[in-house]
C-alpha cells in the first residue's frame, strides 16, 4: 500500500513573535539544546526542577521490556502534595487557584490554601469509605470545583480515578465503572447547561441498578455533590451527600508518597471498533510532562497570568491542562461550567473579559463556531489582557487560525497549535511561543525532549515536502502505560505496525514541509484515494473553510465508479452568507474554488450545504457517518455523537 499522501496546499504566511515576548518568554531556544545533548538528562532535571520527589529517583528511563515504560522508577512523589500542599508550605496559600464561574452565573474563588483544606477533607472521607492505594474510583460530575478536587483526593490516596464526561449515557457509564472495578463513584444531582438543569445522578442510579445478569456490582459507595437542587432518589445505605461530610471531615491529612509508576488515572477512548480502550497513565512521568509542557507552551508566569482551557474534565485536556498542569505549576485559572452560548453568544468573551484571561486554550470546532456567528460579538468586548492563544483536538485550518489570531487575540497574540493524544497523556508537537515563527495550520515542531518522525509503511522518514504516517520514535515520560486489563490490545493498537523500528504510531496521517515543520493530515484511515492520488481531509476542509462564506466544512471519500474514491464535501455556511445566496449557487462556487485552490484533482465531485456536522462530545468530526450518506447507505452507529438527530437532518438535506 503506497502510504505517500500527496500534498496540495501552500501556506507562506509567518509570524514571529515580538522581541518583548521573546524577552520575557519562559522557554527561549536553548532547551531545544540541551534537550539534544542528553534527552534522558533533561527529562531528569525538568522532573527535578518542576515537581517535588519525597524520594529523588536516581533511575530515569527503563525500557527494558518495550513497549512497556518505567519512567523515575525509584522515586516517590505524592501527585497531590505536588499540585497543592508545596505550594502552601511556599507561602502561595493565598493565591486564587480557581475562578469558578457557574453558567446560572454563581461564582466561587477558591485559592490554594483552600483547596488543599478542601482536598484533604475529601481524602479523609474517600479513606473512610474504605478507597486505598490502586482503589478505582469513577467521577461523574460537572465543571464544578468539586471535580477539580475529587482528582486530586483520588490521587492523594494513590488511588486511581476514571472520569467519565457528565455528557455520557447510563450504559456508557455502567460498561466503564465495570471495566475498571470501581469501588466509589462521585458525582452530582446535576449541572447546568445551555440554561437548563441536567440530570447526572439519575444515571449513576440506573448504571448501578442490578439487571439480573448476576454481574456482581463493585461499587459500595455514591458520593453526591449537590448542585442543581433537582429531586433525586436515594439509597440510604450507598448514597452520600457531599455537604453532610465532606466540611465535616477532619482537615488533616498528610500526603504519603507513592512510587512514580504508581496508577494515576484511567481515561477511556474509543476506538476505531470495539469497545472503549480504558488509556492508563502513572503518576511521576505524567506529571513531569504535564508540568513541563504547561510552563514552557502556555509561557506560563504564574504570579501574573489568568490561564483559561475550555475543555472538560471528562478529555484528557481537562485532565492534563485544567486540572495537572496548571496545578502543579500554581497558576491561577478560570473554570467555567457551561456552553459558550449561554445566556447568549457572547459568554466566552465575557469571561475572558471579567478575569482579565492572558492565556486560553480551546479546540478548532469552537473556533469555528464562533466564525460562523461572525467577529461583531467578539469585538463588542475588551479582550485586550490576552497575550496567548492555544488550539488542540483538530488540525486547525490556516483560516480558522488567521480568525483566531486577528479577531480574539487582536492580531498581536502568538498560537500555539498543539498536538497529542489522550494516549500520549501531554503536549508532544507544538511551536515554543517565544521562540518559533508560527504558520497558520501547522503544529511545526516536536518539543524538546520529544522525538517525532513522519514515516512510510516500512518506518522509513518521507523526509522534507512529503507526507506519511506519524510516529514517536523514543518513549516519553506521559506515555500511556496500557490499556486497563488487555495489554494485548495495547500492543496491536500502537506498537505492532511498526514493531521492528519500535516506533509508538498514533494513526494520523502528517506531512513535513520544505523547512521540516510538522502538518496533521487527519486520521489515516480518512485518507481517500482518488484516482490514484492520497488526498488529506484535513488539506481540503482548509480550502473550503478559506472561502469567505465558509464557516465549516467535512470532507470524505465515497466509491466512485471512475475515480475509486471521489471527494464529497458538507459545508457550513456564514450565517450572514445565508441570507445574501442560494445555497445551490455557493455549492457550484466552493467546488470551483477548492479546484483553484489546490487542484482539479481535490475538486468535489458534490458540496452539500447543511446545517451542522456530526460531531463527538468532544468536538471532532465523525466523517464515517458522512461517508454512509455520500455512499446512500442506512447510517451507522450514532450512539457517541453529540447530537444523534443530526445525522437524520443531514440525511434529509443531502437527498
Ligand atoms: C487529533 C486530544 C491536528 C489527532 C488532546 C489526534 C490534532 C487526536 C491536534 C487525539 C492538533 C489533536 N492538530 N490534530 N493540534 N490535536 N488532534 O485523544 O487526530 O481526544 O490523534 O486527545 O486528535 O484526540 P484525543
Amino acid at each position: 500500500m503506497n502510504q505517500q499522501i500527496d500534498h496540495l496546499l501552500n501556506e507562506d504566511r509567518r509570524f514571529a513573535p515580538s522581541s518583548q515576548f521573546s524577552q520575557d518568554a519562559v522557554a527561549g531556544p536553548e532547551l531545544y539544546d540541551e534537550a539534544q545533548a542528553d534527552r534522558l538528562e533533561f527529562w531528569a532535571k525538568q522532573s527535578r526542577d518542576l515537581l517535588h520527589w519525597h524520594t529523588p529517583f536516581t533511575n530515569v528511563l527503563d525500557w527494558t521490556s518495550p513497549p512497556f515504560a518505567k519512567w523515575f522508577d525509584d522515586g516517590e512523589l505524592n501527585v497531590a502534595y505536588n499540585c497543592l500542599d508545596r505550594h502552601v508550605e511556599a507561602g502561595l496559600g493565598d493565591r486564587v487557584a480557581l475562578h469558578f464561574e457557574g453558567e446560572p452565573g454563581d461564582t466561587r474563588t477558591i485559592t490554594y490554601a483552600e483547596l488543599t483544606d478542601e482536598v484533604k477533607r475529601l481524602a479523609n472521607v474517600l479513606e473512610g469509605f474504605g478507597v486505598g492505594r490502586g482503589d478505582r474510583v469513577a467521577i461523574y460530575l460537572p465543571m464544578i470545583p468539586e471535580a477539580i478536587a475529587s482528582l486530586l483526593a483520588v490521587a492523594r490516596l494513590g488511588a486511581v480515578h476514571s472520569v467519565v464526561f457528565g455528557g455520557f449515557s447510563a450504559d456508557s457509564l455502567r460498561s466503564r465503572i465495570d471495566d475498571a472495578g470501581a469501588k466509589v463513584v462521585i458525582t452530582a444531582d446535576g449541572g447546568y447547561r445551555k440554561g437548563k438543569a441536567s440530570a447526572l445522578k439519575v444515571n449513576v442510579d440506573q448504571a448501578l441498578a442490578d439487571r439480573g445478569d448476576g454481574e456482581q456490582l463493585t461499587v459500595e459507595k455514591v458520593l453526591v455533590v449537590r448542585r442543581t437542587e433537582q429531586e433525586v432518589d436515594w439509597d440510604g445505605e450507598r448514597d452520600v451527600w457531599w455537604h453532610d461530610v465532606v466540611p465535616q471531615a477532619s482537615g488533616e491529612h498528610e500526603a504519603q508518597a507513592f512510587p512514580s509508576e504508581n496508577p494515576l488515572f484511567i481515561l477511556y477512548t474509543s476506538g476505531t471498533t470495539g469497545k472503549p480502550k480504558g488509556i492508563l497513565h502513572t503518576s511521576g512521568g505524567y506529571l513531569t510532562q504535564a508540568a513541563y509542557t504547561h510552563r514552557n507552551v502556555f509561557d506560563l508566569h504564574p504570579e501574573t497570568d489568568v490561564y483559561w482551557c475550555t475543555a472538560d474534565i471528562g478529555w484528557v485536556t481537562g485532565h492534563t491542562y485544567a486540572t495537572y498542569g496548571p496545578l502543579a505549576n500554581g497558576a491561577t485559572q478560570v473554570l467555567y461550567e457551561g456552553t459558550p452560548e449561554f445566556p447568549e453568544p457572547g459568554r466566552w468573551w465575557d469571561i475572558i473579559e471579567k478575569y482579565g484571561v492572558t492565556i486560553f486554550y480551546t479546540a478548532p470546532t469552537a473556533v469555528r463556531s464562533f466564525m460562523k456567528q461572525g467577529r461583531d460579538i467578539p469585538l463588542q468586548r475588551d479582550l485586550s489582557s490576552l497575550r496567548l492563544l492555544g488550539s488542540v483536538g483538530e488540525p486547525i485550518n490556516p483560516e480558522a487560525w488567521m480568525w483566531f489570531r486577528e479577531v480574539i487575540g487582536s492580531g498581536i497574540t502568538p498560537i500555539v497549535d498543539t498536538w497529542w493524544q489522550t494516549e500520549t497523556g501531554a503536549i508532544m508537537i507544538s511551536a515554543l511561543p517565544g521562540v518559533t515563527e508560527t504558520k497558520p495550520g501547522s503544529a511545526q515542531v516536536p518539543l524538546p525532549g520529544i522525538s517525532i518522525d513522519v514515516v512510510d509503511e516500512k518506518g522509513e522518514p518521507v523526509g522534507n515536502d512529503a507526507g506519511g504516517m506519524l510516529v514517536v520514535t523514543e518513549p516519553w515520560p506521559s506515555m500511556l502505560r496500557g490499556i486497563w486489563g488487555d495489554p494485548d490490545r495495547f500492543v496491536e493498537t500502537y506498537w505492532k505496525m511498526f514493531a521492528d523500528k519500535g516506533f509508538y504510531f498514533a494513526g494520523d496521517g502528517a506531512r513535513r514541509d520544505e523547512d521540516g515543520d510538522i502538518w496533521l493530515l487527519g486520521r489515516v484511515d480518512d485518507v481517500m484515494n482518488v484516482s490514484g492520488h492520497r488526498l488529506s481531509t484535513a488539506e481540503i476542509e482548509s480550502a473550503l473553510v478559506a472561502h469567505e462564506a465558509t464557516a465549516e466544512a467535512a470532507v470524505v471519500g465515497a466509491n466512485d465508479e471512475t475515480t475509486g474514491q471521489a471527494v464529497v464535501a458538507f459545508v457550513i455556511l456564514k450565517e450572514s452568507f445565508l441570507k445574501t445566496h442560494t445555497a445551490e449557487g455557493l455549492a457550484e462556487a466552493l467546488r470551483q474554488w477548492v479546484g483553484t485552490q489546490i487542484g482539479p484533482i481535490a475538486r468535489p465531485r458534490d458540496v452539500y450545504i447543511v446545517g451542522e456536522l456530526p460531531k463527538t462530545r468532544s468536538g471532532k468530526i465523525m466523517r464515517r457517518l458522512l461517508r454512509d450518506v455520500a455512499e446512500g447507505r442506512e447510517v451507522g452507529d450514532t450512539q457517541t455523537l453529540a447530537d444523534t438527530a443530526v445525522m437524520s437532518v443531514i440525511t434529509k438535506q443531502v437527498r
